[in-house]
């Protein structure tokens, strides 16, 4: 088996930074991290930073395990005016080997909605960034019960465009950085669900990876990481601790 069909197979755990970090700091960060997860062989690891610091962090990461990534990219494909944006081939030219799309937060402030998240989803897929979709319901969704019909609509942006790999962060907005994280029998009913949609959408064939994230930690993480259909983790807030996401993927490592 290849590398490319092995890391289908294995946990996977990012970062995302968020609008945190500044230079001196990112540079202590990986200093302290990168000496820590040398027996994470079984892992697939990678860091969503600030574009403003993607290339830094590329190559303060080159010839590790670890993946640079972008927060966000641009719903516009080609060069032009569009100030302030940052195209999928502009992430690529840095060496971003992957983007999160429709992060919750971009959701948020953005008004980011399946329209504007398909075109950022195939402009990735045409700069062979991987996209990595993040959906997830709000605690209003869950409390009238539509957080099927959330995840199922933020969804619908895979239908027709014949992926042959997929990988989802189910986030659901009231878990992150509140310290509140879903059940482990909310995380597994989720997580079923969040396969039969990919499948019916994508096909059989398609390889998949969802991961959850909110709140996720160095104490809860080996609980959340054992759950059925939950390949990995995204992390907020403990990706800033050096120790803290070693440990978490320390868990990855040891999840069965
Ligand atoms: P926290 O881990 O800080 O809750 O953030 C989760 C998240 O939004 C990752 O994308």
């Amino acid at each position: 088996m290849t590398e490319g069909d092995v890391m289908w197979q294995r946990k996977w755990v990012l970062g995302n930074w968020k609008m945190n970090g500044r230079l001196a700091t990112i540079r202590t960060l990986l200093t302290e991290l990168l000496p820590q997860i040398h027996d994470a062989q079984q892992v697939q690891l990678g860091v969503a930073v600030p574009t403003v610091y993607l290339q830094e962090v590329t190559e303060c990461l080159s010839g590790s395990r670890i993946w640079s990534g972008a927060e966000d990219v641009s719903q516009f494909a080609n060069d032009g005016a569009y100030t302030g944006e940052t195209s999928a081939a502009m992430l690529a030219d840095v060496g971003a080997r992957f983007a999160l799309v429709g992060h919750s937060e971009r959701r948020q402030y953005f008004n980011e909605g399946n329209a504007v998240l398909r075109q950022k989803y195939q402009h990735c897929l045409s700069e062979r960034v991987l996209p990595i979709l993040c959906i997830g319901e709000t605690l209003a969704e869950r409390e009238a019960d539509q957080d099927e019909a959330v995840v199922a609509q933020q969804l619908a942006i895979l239908a027709d465009l014949s992926l042959d790999s997929v990988v989802v962060a189910y986030e659901p907005v009231w878990a992150i950085g509140t310290g509140q994280v879903a059940t482990v029998a909310q995380i597994a009913a989720m997580h079923a669900f969040i396969y039969s949609q990919i499948l019916s959408l994508c096909g059989a064939g398609v390889k998949i990876r969802v991961l959850y994230g909110g709140s996720v930690n160095a104490q809860n993480a080996a609980d959340i990481l054992a759950v059925a259909h939950v390949d990995g983790a995204l992390v907020g807030g403990a990706s800033l601790q050096p120790d803290s996401f070693a440990a978490i993927i320390q868990a990855a490592q040891t999840a069965e």
